[in-house]
């Protein structure tokens, strides 16, 4: 099987999925973009209005604020890959339920496979804590590395934490340009 068919393959089985009721409630599937080669790797939360309404990962209010971060350090949207925990929106934009990341974890899993990054940097707690530790405390550590079998994983604050509050704007700068600086060096 080629590397196209199995990605052809993993799409079509995420829009058909119905392994729990986001996909009744759903405008879109946001199943993910960007280089299917990339070296570094963002995983948000889950799709809010407007990336329902797309079927693109953060492209709302937060992931303009998330462009300008990757613009500010240097990285193009088009040279990453950009995906979510889960890839159906909850119904106003409520937290994920434990059922429904285990219900999509696979198709991540799967995505995560194909791409093989060497950097993964989850985009808030939700997803460092599916990813890197069930106890992650993002106020304490974000920015901070982990190593994860072949991969290098670190957490930035939410992009819409930062479109709330200001005050960690800047923390979430030097986070980047540190995640920048390791991306550089691969
Ligand atoms: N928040 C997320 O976590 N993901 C998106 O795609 C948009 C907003």
């Amino acid at each position: 099987m080629t590397l196209d068919m199995s990605w052809q393959e993993l799409e079509e089985r995420c829009r058909a999925c119905d392994k729990c009721s986001l996909g009744k409630t759903k405008t879109n599937t946001v199943f993910g973009v960007g280089n299917k080669k990339a070296k570094l790797m963002f995983v948000g939360e889950a799709p809010g209005e407007s990336e329902d309404m797309q079927g693109i990962p953060f492209v709302g209010a937060a992931g303009k604020l998330f462009d300008k971060y990757l613009s500010a350090v240097g990285i193009s949207r088009d040279e990453v890959y950009i995906a979510n925990i889960l890839k159906c929106r909850p119904p106003k934009n409520r937290d994920p339920e434990p059922e429904e990341e285990e219900a999509c974890i696979g198709f991540l899993r799967e995505q995560t496979k194909l791409i093989n990054p060497s950097i993964i940097v989850c985009l808030g707690r939700v997803s460092a804590k599916r990813l890197i530790k069930e106890d992650f405390r993002i106020t304490k550590e974000h920015g901070i590395w982990f190593k994860k079998g072949a991969f290098r994983m670190c957490a930035v604050y939410h992009p819409s934490a930062l479109l709330r509050d200001f005050s960690k704007r800047e923390e979430t700068l030097r986070d980047m340009l540190e995640i920048k600086r390791a991306y550089s060096q691969l």
